[in-house]
């Protein structure tokens, strides 16, 4: 799917006068970086643990913002992309317990700043190959010299367990070619399970520990 490799070398010449548009998904991101770390320093000082393990921070690259426009039927433009896609700039967030997850959400909610616009919870309701992790896209207002932009964040927030998961799955996908056999789904699908256990029950202990 996608465009052929000589078309996308025709696009790269766009690319330059995208350069300058898209880098506010990179400030929008600086922020959200900034945002969690704030978060995870001060929780960890009230609660004792913090929660977030790791982040990590991506801007779409050019070649499959184009292939994603191309696929979703869209103008291949800036003005487009920035209504359409929805993930250019991309942030994850890997929490220690299922818990934090939730709470990173709630401290989320408080931020005015940030607009949460949509909330997809495949914790609560996996796809059916096992994937877990919460999704949400927010809008983060970026104040450039001479006038504020709003640009969309995807963020996906997820255990290590699910990040574990998720990466392996994504990785199989990828080597196969997505021409996955039965067999390897169904152990997926069985290792999401024992994930899912391995969170419940560090949860568990946890809160044992707590009391
Ligand atoms: P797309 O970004 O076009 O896929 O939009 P969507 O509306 O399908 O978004 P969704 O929130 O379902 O997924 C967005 C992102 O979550 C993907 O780009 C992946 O990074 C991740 N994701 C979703 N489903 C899976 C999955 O089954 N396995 C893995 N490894 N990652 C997934
Ligand atoms: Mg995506």
């Amino acid at each position: 799917m996608g465009l052929p490799a000589d078309q996308i070398e025709d696009l790269r010449s766009l690319m330059e006068d995208w350069k300058n548009e898209l880098l506010v998904y990179k400030f929008a991101l600086d922020q959200m970086d900034t945002k969690f770390s704030i978060i995870s320093q001060e929780y960890n000082l009230i609660h004792g643990h913090n929660p977030i393990e790791h982040t990590k921070s991506r801007v779409k690259s050019f070649e499959s913002l184009i292939n994603k426009l191309v696929r979703k039927g869209c103008d291949i433009t800036t003005s487009a992309a920035k209504e359409h896609i929805h993930d250019i700039a991309g942030l994850r967030i890997v929490c220690s317990f299922m818990s934090d997850i939730y709470n990173m959400v709630e401290v989320l909610k408080q931020h005015e700043d940030i607009k949460i616009l949509k909330v997809k919870d495949y914790i609560k309701n996996p796809k059916p190959n096992g994937y877990r992790s919460l999704h949400l896209i927010v809008e983060v207002p970026v104040y450039l010299t001479n006038r504020v932009e709003h640009a969309k964040v995807e963020i996906q927030i997820r255990t290590i367990a699910m990040d574990f998961w998720a990466s392996l799955e994504h990785k199989i996908y990828y080597k196969l070619n997505n021409e996955v056999p039965n067999q390897l789904t169904d152990e997926l699908k069985e290792a999401a399970d024992i994930a899912n256990y391995l969170d419940e029950k560090m949860f568990h202990i946890r809160s044992k520990v707590d009391q």
